[in-house]
């Protein structure tokens, strides 16, 4: 099987990148920040506050927790806890703040770790994530470190929020991100870091085909299509 780990801090495109990369390829688009939002919506609901993720308070409901995968006609990715499509519900803002503190937790880790593992196995993946290339598929054929400057990413998401008509300052944006990727540098478990052998890629100028192509041309590089 093809794997492709495409890693990153969060905003900087990865989804949609990859998610484009593998319509075009017919290879099966894993997005394992949705595992852990799922985590993350499971632990809301079971009445743990916020301030209150910890390995105390989540480790006890993991048995409980079942999270798989399936793929609609048009390849877009369906997450299912315990057999419920949460798909929508986990894309709320305050499951973003439940999945970063559930992501913490090296046993929540090593619970979505076989299910991600798995499916490399079985398809042809580009498996998007934090630890893609560093620790869940260390043999992938091609590993991409996606990053664009804080100011780029700044630009994007203000631009996205007045396109829905929403109201966005593009300072407090900036800053939001600043204090984000900071926080996910320099955590202890599974910081978004490069692997030694990932290709570390700037997007902040390029449009999402001309990143596509560029991926594409690594592919192509390394006779993987
Ligand atoms: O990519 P995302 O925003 O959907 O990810 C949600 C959270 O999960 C984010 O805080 C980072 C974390 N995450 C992780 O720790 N490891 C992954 N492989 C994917 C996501």
């Amino acid at each position: 099987m093809i794997n492709i780990a495409i890693d990153g801090p969060s905003g900087a495109g990865k989804s949609t990148v990859a998610k484009a990369l593998a319509k075009e390829l017919h290879f099966v688009y894993v997005d394992t920040g949705a595992m852990y939002r799922s985590i993350g919506l499971y632990t809301r609901g079971a009445g743990v506050a916020l301030a209150s993720v910890n390995a105390e308070t989540v480790v006890p409901l993991l048995a409980h927790i079942t999270v798989s995968l399936a793929y609609a006609e048009d390849g877009s990715q369906h997450v299912y806890l315990n057999g419920e499509d949460v798909s929508a519900a986990i894309r709320e803002n305050e499951i973003s703040l439940y999945a970063s503190a559930v992501s913490k937790i090296p046993e929540v880790r090593a619970h979505l770790l076989s299910l991600q593992r798995e499916m490399a196995q079985k398809h042809n993946v580009i498996m998007d994530g934090r630890d893609i290339g560093t620790v869940i598929l260390p043999d992938a054929q091609l590993k991409i470190f996606l990053f664009a400057s804080a100011a780029a990413r700044a630009r994007r998401r203000t631009d996205e929020l007045h396109e829905r008509g929403q109201a966005a300052d593009y300072e407090t944006i900036l800053a939001e991100i600043n204090a984000r990727d900071e926080q996910d540098r320099t955590r202890d478990i599974a910081p978004a870091v490069p692997a030694d052998d990932a290709v570390k890629m700037d997007n902040s100028d390029m449009t999402i085909e001309e990143n596509v192509a560029a991926i594409r041309a690594l592919l192509v590089q390394r006779n993987l299509i």
